[in-house]
């Protein structure tokens, strides 16, 4: 990246910039990873957010839309009063001037208005498969080859979201083509009545300032023993052993989604795709590596196929 000579002069010493990438401390890293490494894969799990972390923030030249985004409810009235919230709360969530407590209240009154929305809007999943169908999003470059590379190690994968868990999987559905046994979506999921149409929420919300409340929750479901219903892990103590995780994000925030699990070692990878030049600094100091430009997965593959 052109940004990259200009912001060199601001980083720790240590700090090593390549185009597209910047690491904090090459030297922990390099001690993190052997750590990892000969733990063996049977130790390590991934946590990924979704919008703008496995998905890309542009799309030939136009925004890439998220779980929230792509949605149209087949009535005009209730997507007319999402987006409405949408642009009276954004602001809101981005503004660095709002108390975090005063924060996490307009956050719940978010997505507390837009699920209710979504119930009284009469959505329905047949509304839910058009909308991902019609739209605009994709998954990084080497997406699919890192989770396959992951689902032959037998590396979990736990993808948590603010966003919604039905849409997500449909996503998962339409645009990979297949599906994966170590994959699980945490986020808010849906319930729907036997007509198709949606009803309720299940269990708590999950919003953007919340999500590293759930990570325990996140880590309940998940069966270690993939594709044997018999031999599944119903109390997780296989996942919760899982001591050495690799956290994807795309938000400073997303680091908080391995909160609670008690990890020996952690590599965080930021995806930093907005306001590179006021940002990089503090991402640099929150993950591990940081991926400038949204750039590919392919990094990260490497950087799998070293551990395990
Ligand atoms: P996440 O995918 O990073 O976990 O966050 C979910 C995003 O969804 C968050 O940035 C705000 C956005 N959002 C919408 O676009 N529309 C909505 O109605 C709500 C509640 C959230």
């Amino acid at each position: 990246s052109s940004l990259a000579p200009c912001l060199r002069g601001s980083m720790n010493p240590k700090t090593m910039m390549a185009p597209g990438v910047a690491v904090r401390d090459p030297e922990l890293l390099e001690k993190k990873k052997a750590a990892i490494r000969s733990a063996g894969p049977v130790n390590v799990q991934v946590i990924a957010d979704f919008d703008g972390t496995l998905t890309k923030y542009w799309i030939n030249g136009i925004r890439g839309q998220t779980s929230h985004g792509l949605l149209q409810q087949g009535n005009q009235v209730y997507d007319a009063k999402r987006q409405a919230l949408y642009e009276y709360y954004h602001p809101l969530e981005i503004s660095p001037d709002i108390p975090i407590e005063e924060k996490t209240k307009l956050m719940e009154e978010w997505w507390e208005k837009t699920h209710g929305l979504l119930i009284e809007g009469g959505l329905t999943y047949d509304a839910i498969k058009r909308s991902v169908s019609e739209s605009t999003i994709a998954f990084r470059d080497g997406v699919v080859e890192l989770f396959e590379f992951l689902e032959k190690r037998g590396v979990p994968v736990l993808v948590f979201s603010a966003g919604l868990a039905d849409i997500i999987e449909e996503v998962f559905r339409q645009k990979l083509h297949r599906s994966f046994e170590n994959i699980k979506v945490v986020s808010n999921r849906m319930v729907f009545d036997e007509t198709g149409r949606l009803i309720a929420f299940k269990g708590k919300t999950i919003h953007v300032l919340n999500k590293n409340e759930h990570a325990l929750d996140m880590a309940a479901p998940v069966h270690d023993n993939f594709g044997d219903p018999n031999e599944s892990d119903p109390d997780n103590s296989l996942v919760k052993k899982r001591t050495n995780v690799l956290l994807l994000g795309d938000h400073i925030g997303d680091l908080g989604m391995s909160d609670g699990l008690n990890y020996e070692n952690r590599v965080a990878i930021g995806f930093l795709n907005t306001n590179t030049e006021t940002s990089l600094q503090n991402y640099v100091d929150a993950f591990d590596i940081v991926y400038l430009n949204d750039g590919s997965m392919g990094g990260v593959l490497e950087l799998v196929t070293q551990l395990c």
